[in-house]
């Protein structure tokens, strides 16, 4: 398989760029750049790609890379950061920018030298997206200019004979028009890439190597129902079937209908599917309790003693499975030693159970490709594209302590919150959505009658990481349907309200 080096310099954008050159079909991995010289070798790529970051590559201490490595023979394309490195190392000049108009941030109107490889077949001008203090004073005398800003003579440089190029922009960002075309010319004109990273190839090869690994091994994997663990256990069971066991822990407070769903699903391979019915062990740790990181607590140690008592119904095992992906891995310290996922979604798992290795097939996939492979596998759509949630399910979306009527009230406003939002196409645009049934009852007036009854909110977001998020302007229309709906047909709700607060200041979840 051809596979492309990305050397990380701690830029911001380091993970968009391995998503970038994986849409363009070719397979890449992001390694610090401490690697050593020799393990960047045996990796054997057919390009390189330096990423930006945020030190000055003329300061001590900064990231650097081996010079021999431009020796190797094989094609660099340096950005930003990376750009200057190349520069700096190949006897070119960067300094501190001198005056504000050579420092450059944000969009920044480009002209490009068409002739380049790099620019070959696009428009000679376009947007690009700047975000650097240093300037390059002087270019390696190999190096010819390729693009310029108003301000900046050499936004790029090419050494064309060798394959190296520098771009001062960031072409990974949609802000940098045809951005991905230029990714896409360094693979296929300069690389010679051919593309061969698909889906569907990718997992035939996986099901042959976690053959070769597990051989007659026995498999355990905890599956929530959420999207990795789900297409973890899928290509497993594709891979190894009865010697697979998953055992998914219904802890009540799922969605409506989730659990059912989830061992449907998997009706169709031969694995040993294991699902524990332990709705009223749960709810019985919960009665009373409405602080949420105590509802967190008690729900990851629950999970842990239900699966921790399966698991000893089964015996040793020779490997325990996660659904870890590659997210996870580059952030805890880019694919370096066996990660095992701290932030398990039910919140950590047992180091006592009894298992010889780690497997985890995601490892080296990104989230979208991990819904790809659930489709190539045949996992049914409503699964592959879940929205997230969380690990203590429902229990953080009741405000207040926990019962099992207010469980199956939100269950059901949930329900038709997510029914009438697929009907209006919202769900394919939106990150997340979801009811939450709040503490506080309110006076309300049904048929001739009066109500004192609680009060549910709906909650939309759109995000990219998460970490921020902002509410969705989704139409009053359907606010109003399912405002109707919900207080028409779940009992003992008659007042909705629907959540304008972004992330900051609130979260996403309410508790
Ligand atoms: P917040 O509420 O922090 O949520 O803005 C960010 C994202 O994380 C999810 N979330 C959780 N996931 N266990 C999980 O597995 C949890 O305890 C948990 N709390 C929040 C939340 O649904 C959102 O996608």
């Amino acid at each position: 398989m051809e596979k492309i080096l990305i050397i990380d310099f701690g830029g911001q954008y380091n993970q968009l760029i391995a998503r970038r050159v994986r849409e363009c079909n070719v397979y890449c991995e992001v390694k610090p750049w401490t690697t050593p010289l020799e393990t960047l070798k045996a990796f054997d790529p057919i390009g390189i790609i330096f990423t930006g970051g945020p030190q000055s590559v003329y300061l001590e201490g900064s990231p650097q890379v081996d010079p021999d490595i431009f020796t190797w023979g094989v094609p660099i394309l340096g950005i930003c950061y990376g750009c200057q490195l190349m520069a700096h190392l190949l006897g070119g000049e960067v300094t501190p920018a001198q005056d504000d108009s050579a420092r450059e941030y944000g969009k920044t109107a480009t002209y490009y030298n068409t002739d380049c490889k790099l620019f070959q077949g696009l428009p000679s001008e376009g947007v690009s997206w700047m975000s650097h203090g240093d300037y390059m004073a002087k270019v390696p005398n190999s190096f010819t200019l390729t693009a310029r800003s108003d301000a900046c003579p050499n936004v790029a440089i090419a050494d064309q004979e060798r394959g190296f190029y520098g771009v001062q922009f960031h072409p990974e960002v949609n802000h940098t028009e045809h951005g991905v075309d230029m990714i896409r010319n360094f693979l296929y004109q300069v690389c010679h890439a051919k593309g061969d990273w698909t889906m569907g190839d990718y997992k035939n090869t996986a099901i042959t190597q976690l053959r070769e690994k597990i051989g007659a091994g026995k498999v355990l994997l905890a599956l929530s129902g959420g999207v990795d663990s789900s297409v973890a256990a899928a290509l497993l069971a594709e891979a190894v079937g009865s010697q697979l066991t998953c055992v998914f822990v219904d802890h009540g407070l799922m969605r409506l209908n989730e659990g059912d769903e989830v061992e449907e699903a998997f009706s169709k391979w031969e694995l040993n599917f294991v699902r524990v019915d332990a709705e009223s062990r749960f709810l019985l740790k919960l009665a009373g309790v409405d602080e949420p990181e105590r509802k967190r607590k008690i729900i990851g140690e629950e999970f842990i003693r239900v699966f921790e008592e399966e698991s000893k119904k089964i015996g040793t095992v020779d490997f325990l499975a996660q659904g870890t992906i590659y997210p996870d891995v580059i952030e805890s310290g880019a694919g370096e030693a066996a990660v095992i996922k701290s932030h398990h979604n039910v919140g950590g798992l047992p180091d006592y159970v009894d298992f010889k290795e780690i497997v985890e097939p995601l490892r080296m996939l990104f989230k979208d490709e991990v819904r790809q492979l659930g489709r190539e596998l045949g996992l049914p759509e409503y699964l592959v594209s879940r929205q997230p949630f969380p690990g203590p399910g429902l229990a953080i979306r009741i405000i207040g302590d926990i019962t099992k009527e207010k469980a199956d009230r939100l269950r059901q406003a949930d329900f038709i919150f997510r029914e009438e939002m697929a009907k209006a196409g919202e769900d394919k645009h939106l990150n997340q959505y979801f009811a939450v049934l709040t503490n506080t009852r309110s006076v309300g007036v049904m048929g001739d009658g009066r109500t004192y009854d609680y009060t549910l909110a709906l909650r939309a977001v759109t995000t990219s990481d998460f970490m921020t998020a902002d509410w969705a302007r989704i139409p009053y229309d359907l606010l109003d349907k399912v405002s109707s709906r919900i207080v028409n047909e779940v009992k003992g709700i008659n007042r909705i309200v629907y959540d304008i607060t972004s992330k900051p200041p609130a979260t996403i979840e309410w508790e």
